[in-house]
């Protein structure tokens, strides 16, 4: 692993960071094993308030299985996972939800019918009058759900449509005001803009940023290297379960970030294979050494 990472202030004194630098989320030396099949095998990962923190990595990398550790799906079987500094070990992702960490999966937990007022509020509704005549307060549940979406910019004309009904990104982007509203301290995204096009995918970067500005600590998982790097402050490569990379934003260039995700050195012996078939022009690929993953240096950003 290359690890690049440093203080985000480095001015601070190692032991005591400011409060609001210290890790909301830290896995150490983490790893799960299903069965027999190590899916991740010591990991480290610092998650911070108003910072957004990337894991990249190609299919079956174990983005997901990470993910899980921290959102209370799974538990790890090696090294260690902390929460506010204290190791925990979670059951339920509602352990996780209790703590303050939310999950917004990439097939959205919606029910595409129901409207969007009440999917915002889906499992936590508002309810009012005394027990036993208790029930729904719809009238504040309209009101808080239109106001929470329009606070970060979504201005739907009718709450009552059903959310099946808006774009892919507009169904991410209220995921993510609905967790801001239940007091997430830490968000994961699980590609989030994979199914998305150019422009969806823009909004849902925007309000990845407009949670890190509220002071939110960001997990963004992705497999696109541009998306990333437009958000990020720092960024994890995983690779075939461990992390191939750590850096901060100001320790690598997305061209180096581009590198690690496609595998340079893989590439190089596909282009070279792919040059011994018949009929398959490699001419306009680039160079084998350009498609090595360069050594990362600080002065690699532009
Ligand atoms: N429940 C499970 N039981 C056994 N093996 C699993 C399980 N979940 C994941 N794996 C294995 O662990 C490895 C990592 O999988 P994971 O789903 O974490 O990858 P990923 O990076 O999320 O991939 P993708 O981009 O395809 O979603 C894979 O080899 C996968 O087959
Ligand atoms: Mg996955």
């Amino acid at each position: 692993m290359t690890d690049k990472t440093t203080s985000a202030h480095g001015a601070a004194p190692k032991d005591t960071p400011p409060e609001r630098d210290r890790p909301l989320v830290e896995l150490r030396g983490a790893g799960k094993a299903y069965g027999n099949i190590r899916a991740l095998h010591g990991v480290d990962l610092t998650v911070r308030p108003s910072r957004v923190t990337c894991v990249l990595g190609d299919n079956g990398a174990g983005k997901s299985t990470l993910i899980k550790i921290i959102s209370g799906l799974h538990q790890h079987t090696e090294g260690e996972f902390l929460v506010d500094g204290t190791p925990v070990r979670f059951s339920t992702p509602r352990d996780a939800l209790a703590k303050g960490i939310a999950t917004v999966y990439q097939d959205l937990a919606v029910v595409p019918l129901m409207p969007v007022w009440r999917n915002f509020f889906l499992g936590s509704e508002m309810t009012k009058g005394p027990w036993p005549l208790r029930r729904l307060d719809i009238a504040r549940m309209k009101k808080t759900a239109d106001e929470e979406l329009r606070n970060i910019g979504i201005v739907l004309d009718d709450l009552e449509q059903p959310i099946g009904t808006l774009s892919g990104g507009q169904r991410q982007c209220v995921a993510i005001a609905r967790a801001v509203y239940f007091g997430a301290r830490v968000l994961i995204l699980d590609e989030p803009t994979a199914a998305l096009g150019v422009k969806q995918s823009g909004v849902v970067l925007k309000y990845i940023a407009m949670a890190r500005d509220r002071g939110l600590g960001v997990i963004f998982i992705t497999h696109n290297p541009h998306h990333a790097y437009m958000v990020g402050d720092h960024f994890s490569v995983l690779r075939l379960g461990t992390m191939e990379l750590s850096a901060d934003r100001s320790e690598v260039s997305l061209e180096e970030l581009t590198n690690h995700m496609a595998g340079g050195a893989e590439l190089a012996t596909l282009k070279h294979e792919l040059s011994q078939v018949r009929g398959v022009d490699t001419e306009e690929l680039p160079e084998e050494d350009a498609l090595q993953a360069p050594a990362a240096t600080p002065e690699g950003k532009s």
